[in-house]
């Protein structure tokens, strides 16, 4: 195995079960990788809770694990600093022949998930006939990340996309599609401006009494089926995912209209999950409406916070949705785990469904839910993004601009024709915006702002294409040069910089996991930076073509494939191109 982690831990366990026994023998070394070479490659800090536990002095404790360490093969004789850390050094050897290893794992050490689960990611969610936004923009690039990361590791994922597709709302924009027919309503959508559409309707809903009762009028024509309101349903339907399509390609995300799962979907669902939770004595009436209220939930005036199983006209809403959308993942999707990636400020509407989820008994039992929160996007000024006049800011209008500065990027460093570079531009400008919402814990804000995300240099998605396009050309120059490493090359590790670029590369297996646990792509994004500074320092103190020898030639070689190879790998788990030139 890869982890360099995964031959150590066992001889810390044995050291720690000689020096004080079998019953301490599940200690946790608390073994990672150094902040710094000074402490050695990897420092286990275990030694001070076991001397809690013992009674004893830090030091002392590490000392008597030290004594009893049996790394032959591994490292160097561990050392034991500080008030009681154990510095271990891997020996050269082992560390080349573990790089070897990896140049001949097409999965680059990633181990598949112990457990294959059954997964829902719910994503991306725009609403019909209205605009896409940046927070759209968030759950549609986070959820394709997740889903990505999770499937490499063996997980069955479902992606759902919960459209928003139904509710009040339609009864105006069916009612503006009827007023302007259907030619000239579908002129009108087909131009990529949903939200203009959706103001003209807004804005005689508010401005004249007798449309209002009219779509009032066709919201109950809807909800009774009837076939000429559908059919303007349909077509608001049809246009608005049409469009959303046209964003995904260029998003290069891997959503389809199978992957559509509208709010709609769960209407012949609602009225037996009311039931159902009737039953189950949690849904009760307050104020006419059906609510059922898991404890602990306080609204503003401290009174208990419902969810709405049925509002008081009867009428199903969000919640009810939601309620039906979690009991049929569970019991007809067949879910292990259920992803909700959405905006932060639904953490209440999720928390309440996730209890009474719990309740009603859907969940606990073997599923597992979680909300995949992210905070929002900022505009410049450092407040929520809008655009001058005040209004949604166009996902497509922001892609396009990324891909446009990035053309200008791409051609000032020249040397591609003009077909590659369109095509390169779109790698890296769409990349860009990825990699900076990517790299952003999800949780935190972040401010748009195209210069930084298309730097070249710092922590952008730029400057690991580029790192990749550097593996790649040095690999082309190889070849040329016929002198591209073998099958099989050893891996030598004699300079820091070999070390320090190996030790991250092993590290990968480990990243993948704890980003799929956590369901945190910047912990990927970290990882990879930190895997093209590496190679950044390497390639500077490290002669690969003029290496003094060829054995070390087709090492260094291997090393930067493999550097290659890890970040493209990384990339496409994010969801982000890499390509071959730039
Ligand atoms: N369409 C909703 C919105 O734009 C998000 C839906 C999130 N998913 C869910 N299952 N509630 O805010």
């Amino acid at each position: 195995m890869p982890d360099p982690l995964d031959d150590l831990l066992p001889r810390f366990s044995r050291a720690i079960e000689t020096a004080f026994g079998a019953e301490h023998a599940g200690a946790d070394p608390v073994l990672r990788r150094s902040a710094q070479p000074k402490f050695g490659d990897y420092q286990a800090n275990g030694a001070m809770a076991l001397a809690k536990t013992l009674g004893r002095n830090p030091r002392e404790v590490a000392s008597a694990i030290v004594e009893h360490l049996d790394l032959a093969g591994l490292a160097e004789a561990p050392e034991v600093a500080g008030p009681g850390f154990v510095n271990i050094r891997l020996l050269p050897d082992y560390l080349g022949a573990k790089a070897a290893e990896l140049a001949g794992d097409d999965r680059l050490g990633v181990r598949p998930a112990p457990v294959a689960e059954t997964v829902v990611v719910d994503y991306s969610q725009p609403n019909v006939a209205k605009e896409m936004h940046v927070g759209h923009l968030r759950s549609t690039i986070i959820g394709d990340a997740v889903v990505r990361v999770l499937e490499f590791l063996g997980h069955r994922v479902i992606r759902q996309n919960h459209l928003g597709d139904w509710g009040t709302n339609f009864g105006m924009l069916i009612e503006h599609v009827g007023d302007l027919g259907e030619d000239e309503a579908t002129a009108e959508l087909s131009l990529g401006d949903l939200e203009a559409f959706y103001r003209q309707a807004k804005a005689k809903f508010d401005a004249d009494p007798s449309f209002a009762e009219r779509a009032r009028l066709r919201v109950v024509a809807l909800q009774s089926g009837d076939p000429a309101t559908l059919a303007h349903w349909r077509l608001l339907i049809d246009l608005s995912t049409r469009y959303f399509s046209t964003v995904y390609e260029l998003l290069g995300v891997r959503l389809t209209d199978d992957d559509i799962a509208g709010e709609s979907f769960y209407n012949p669902m609602l009225a037996d999950v009311a039931d159902d939770l009737v039953d189950k004595g949690l849904a009760v009436v307050d104020e006419g409406a059906l609510c059922v209220f898991p404890p602990g939930f306080a609204g503003r005036d401290g009174k208990p916070f419902p969810l709405m199983v049925r509002k008081s006209d009867g009428g199903f809403g969000y919640d009810a949705t939601d309620l039906a959308a979690l009991r049929y993942r569970v019991s007809e999707l067949g879910a292990d785990r259920i992803i909700y990636v959405v905006d932060a400020r639904q953490s209440q509407h999720f928390a309440l469904l996730f209890k009474a989820g719990e309740m009603a008994g859907w969940l606990g039992a073997g599923t597992r839910a979680e909300h995949v929160a992210f905070g929002a996007v900022l505009g410049p000024d450092g407040r929520p993004f809008k655009t001058r006049a005040g209004g949604t800011v166009r996902l497509v209008a922001l892609l396009r601009e990324a891909v446009e500065r990035a053309e200008a990027v791409v051609a000032e460093r020249g040397g591609l024709d003009e077909a590659t570079r369109a095509e390169v531009a779109r790698q890296v400008g769409v990349g860009a915006v990825k990699y900076a919402d990517l790299s952003n814990d999800r949780s935190k804000d972040y401010v748009f702002d195209l210069d930084r995300m298309l730097a070249m240099d710092g922590n952008t998605g730029p400057y690991l294409q580029y790192a990749h396009v550097r593996t790649r050309s040095i690999a082309r120059k190889a070849a040329e040069q016929g002198v591209a490493p073998a099958a099989g090359t050893a891996v030598l590790v004699t300079e820091p910089a070999e070390r320090a670029l190996v030790l991250q590369l092993l590290a990968l297996d480990c990243v993948v996991h704890a980003t799929s646990e956590a369901l945190q792509p910047h912990r990927l994004t970290t990882y990879l930076f930190e895997l093209a500074s590496a190679f950044t320092a390497f390639f500077d103190q490290c002669p690969v073509l003029r290496a003094d020898t060829p054995g070390q030639r087709a090492s260094r070689l291997v090393l930067t494939d493999l550097t290659g190879q890890t970040l493209r790998l990384g990339l496409d788990l994010l969801g982000i191109e890499a390509p071959e030139r730039m």
